[in-house]
């Protein structure tokens, strides 16, 4: 079997390792790919870019892929899978309509609100007088939303009043039109990303993603700086009241709605100081870094779950197996991140890390005649699985000890809510 895979980051880096595990995937096709993909075996790069739906529809029927799986949330927003389909060809990833769940706020709390889920009370704005006249009412702390894609950028968490009504301001004079304004939640947060094809949902292993660029999880918002799985504080409790309170209504909401929803369905959880687990944000898409985290402990071959979700068969799987143990995944960025930071910088020591134990999934890379250079903010996502948390993350920051660049950063203390001793 051949696949596609779009996108260029370390998530997808482990999707692709992950299918290569099967023998039964004979080549993949990573869109445009970065230099992890390019160095794997039977894995190639095809330089086109993740909107050009007509190129990477003519490349996969001239090329027989029988299974296209999309990453990022921006080209099926785009519709992407619409666009495929069309062609009759076999996608992993929800349509146009069902992206909205992450591309739009406004859409996903009204779809909430229809199906009851449980998420924080909000309001949706279009003038920035009456959002700041609910904030004064409502008082803080606050959440200001922007509607649509922002790259996770879009949201403030706002400590007062004032805060919020400069985040209004701030997104209103720039290109947004809506915005949501929202309850203020707190709790601990934990990542379940489910697989659907539309009609049955199931969930990965809970976990955990670190989205501060410092220490200690503070300073400014970023891609994500590492993950852990499984996350304990998603109790087996816990995991069934998201199965039949989230996950299964919002199934059938979308399906209410017509939305054939086949493909990723990520939650983002607050689980409140009551215990209770609430929604902050659905993603249509594997989550990062989560997936680089979550992908080695997966047992079951990928492509079963996945063909089963495109397929409509995913009653018809056996339970989805996991090995024991726990992943810890640390992330390690160029030096300036997430503000301004250089590119080009020589990696080395990648394969000495492997030989540690590690798994290097690429983030921002490229292959330039023999070696590895710097291309993103995040440039690697560093892997590694033990017997527990502490093992893993042990072994995770010694392979991260065997890597160099100019300027590299990675926070040192991911995971410390489950180690045993702490923050390191
Ligand atoms: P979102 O893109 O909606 O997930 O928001 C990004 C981050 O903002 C989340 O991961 C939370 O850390 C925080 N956040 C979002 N909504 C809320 C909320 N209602 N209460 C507290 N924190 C929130
Ligand atoms: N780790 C957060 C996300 O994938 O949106």
């Amino acid at each position: 079997m051949k696949v596609l895979v779009v996108g260029n980051g370390a998530r997808e880096h482990a999707l692709v390792w992950k299918l290569l595990q099967s023998q039964r995937i004979r080549q993949i096709v990573c869109v445009p790919g970065n230099g992890g993909t390019a160095s794997l075996e039977r894995c190639q790069n095809l330089p086109l870019s993740v909107d050009d739906f007509e190129g990477i529809a003519r490349f996969a029927q001239v090329n027989n892929i029988s299974l296209v799986v999309v990453g990022p949330e921006a080209p099926l927003a785009l519709g992407i899978a619409d666009y495929l389909q069309r062609q009759n060809l076999k996608v992993f990833g929800p349509t146009k309509a069902g992206a909205q769940i992450e591309a739009s706020k406004s859409w996903a709390k009204d779809l909430m609100r229809e199906a009851g889920i449980p998420t924080a009370n909000s309001e949706v704005f279009t003038e920035p007088e009456a959002a700041k006249a609910y904030v004064a009412a409502q008082g803080a702390p606050i959440v200001v939303k922007a509607d649509g894609l922002a790259a996770g950028k879009g949201v403030t968490v706002a400590a007062t009043v004032e805060e919020a009504y400069s985040a209004i301001a701030d997104l209103f004079s720039s290109r947004v039109k809506t915005v949501v304004i929202e309850e203020y939640l707190a709790g601990q947060e934990v990542s379940v990303l489910a697989l659907s094809d539309g009609l049955t949902v199931r969930q990965l292993l809970p976990a955990q993603d670190h989205k501060r660029i410092g220490e200690g999880d503070t300073g400014a918002n970023t891609g994500g700086m590492g993950a852990y799985c499984p996350a304990p504080i998603l109790t087996p409790a816990l995991s069934a009241r998201v199965q039949k309170e989230i996950l299964e209504p919002t199934v059938a909401a979308l399906k209410a709605r017509g939305i054939d929803y086949r493909g990723v369905l990520y939650a983002g959880l607050m689980i409140t100081p009551q215990g209770d687990p609430k929604v902050l944000e659905f993603n249509c898409r594997f989550g990062d870094p989560e997936t680089q985290a979550i992908l080695p402990l997966l047992e079951t071959p990928l492509e079963d779950l996945l063909v089963a979700c495109v397929g409509q068969k995913l009653a018809q799987q056996p339970p989805i197996a996991w090995k024991s143990g726990a992943s810890a995944c640390v992330v390690v960025a160029a030096g300036g991140y997430p503000e301004s930071f250089k590119k080009g910088h020589v990696i080395t020591g990648i394969e000495q890390a492997e030989t540690a134990g590690a798994h290097v999934f690429h983030a921002g890379t490229q292959k330039k005649q023999q070696q590895v250079v710097t291309e993103g903010g995040r440039v690697l996502g560093v892997t590694a699985i033990g017997e527990d948390f502490d093992a893993a993350i042990a072994q995770a920051y010694a392979a991260i000890n065997c890597i160099e660049f100019e300027g590299m950063y990675y926070r040192r203390d991911i995971g410390y809510r489950v180690r045993t001793a702490g923050k390191l």
